[in-house]
């Protein structure tokens, strides 16, 4: 569209908060624009995952607003609350979700004025602040154009399995052949399963239940700002999701002392183990570090080539998952705060229990 079009079509665009009716229509815009190819394969993108995450969420319905032009959806934006608990009160904090404009439509203001609705209904809602897990197109409009706040580094920690699959999926010259005398060499003890200490089990749960809330209940308070890990929060994230999440549960003498969920994706064409959340004490290293081991060996029973988790740099989850193994630096993930939250504890590296499950790629 050349620019006296664009100024013509801006005045014929009509803003609304979206319905359950428009989940088929966001599901398409959002489908059609994801960079996913065959090789990258992480959360499912269909009008019944739209459902479950603007609909079902027990924080809350998303604050989500649309931008039409005729019939078609041009631009969609929306914020999903989430119950966490930030300096001791339970609070509702947004996660922001798939932004997107239509490439004809882009440079034109849509998503400004698509945030500019959510966030403003966000805060009527008693939502004080969201977090964003921004794209690179997305960023620079966060950072240099509202002012977001970078914090803290967060990375994905990584364990390879299969050193010849991930060495030729880099593309590295002489990849393939280091790789193979690699895993020759290393192979087994790569692929060795974990020992569980004398008297421990892990078993594998089909559903959270008053266990999870009694854990929780137990640890929460161990974390200055984290998610509400409850049963209620951890069924709606993992249970009735439609994609597939296994929970691992790891009882000592008959009691529940922490529970690991993962997650197979696929990038760059190959099988990936995502751990994707701990619920578990944050003083006792030795738990989570045994979780992260149980996680490995699971993610190795099910043919993954490396296993991956968030960590923010320097905290504590990041020193234990690099004890358990997990110690590769893969890449980092951009991760920013709202300004101004009203509890500053909000942008402390160290105060936080963070996880992949609090994003939403996977
Ligand atoms: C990122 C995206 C949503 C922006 O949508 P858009 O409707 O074109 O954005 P707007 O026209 O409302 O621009 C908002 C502001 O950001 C600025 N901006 C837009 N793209 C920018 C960029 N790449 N770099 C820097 N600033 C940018 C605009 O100039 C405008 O600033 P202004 O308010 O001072 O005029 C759109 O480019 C897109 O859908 N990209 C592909 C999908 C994607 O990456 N989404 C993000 C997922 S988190």
């Amino acid at each position: 569209m050349d620019a006296a079009t664009k100024r013509q079509v801006a005045g014929e665009i009509e803003f609304s908060p979206f319905t359950e009716h428009d989940l088929a229509d966001i599901s398409r815009l959002i489908s059609g624009m994801s960079d996913d190819d065959e090789g990258l394969q992480l959360r499912d993108k269909s009008a019944a995952y739209y459902r479950w995450m603007y609909y079902d969420n027990p924080a809350g319905p998303a604050l989500g607003f649309l931008a039409r032009h005729g019939d078609r959806i041009v631009s969609s934006f929306a914020v999903a609350p989430k119950v966490m608990q930030v300096g001791g009160r339970r609070v509702r904090v947004g996660k922001t979700m798939d932004m997107f404009t239509d490439p004809d439509y882009q440079g034109m203001g849509l998503i400004k004025q698509c945030a500019e609705r959510v966030f403003a209904a966000a805060r009527e809602a008693g939502v004080d602040g969201w977090y964003v897990t921004p794209s690179v197109n997305s960023y620079p409009i966060f950072t240099g154009k509202w002012g977001y706040r970078e914090d803290f580094d967060v990375i994905y920690r990584a364990r390879i399995i299969d050193l010849e699959a991930v060495l030729t999926a880099a593309q590295l010259r002489l990849g393939r052949a280091v790789g193979r005398i690699a895993n020759a060499v290393f192979g087994p003890l790569l692929r060795r399963s974990p020992k569980l200490p004398a008297g421990c089990t892990v078993t594998e749960l089909p559903h959270f239940d008053g266990q999870t809330d009694a854990l929780w209940e137990e640890v929460g308070a161990g974390y200055g700002v984290a998610i509400v890990r409850d049963a209620t929060y951890m069924n709606w994230r993992y249970v009735d999701n439609p994609d597939e999440y296994i929970i691992l549960a790891l009882h000592r003498a008959g009691s529940l002392e922490g529970i690991v969920v993962i997650k197979t994706t696929l990038r760059q064409g190959l099988p990936v183990g995502e751990i994707v959340d701990f619920v578990c004490a944050a003083d006792d290293s030795a738990i989570v570090r045994l979780l992260t081991k149980v996680a490995v060996g699971r993610c190795i029973e099910l043919g993954c080539s490396l296993v991956e988790a968030w960590a923010i740099r320097g905290t504590w989850l990041d020193h234990q998952l690099m004890r358990a193994g997990v110690a590769v630096r893969r890449t980092h993930v951009k991760f920013l705060i709202s300004p101004e939250y009203p509890d500053p504890l909000i942008y402390d590296k160290d105060a936080w229990l963070l996880t992949q499950g609090d994003g939403n790629d996977v």
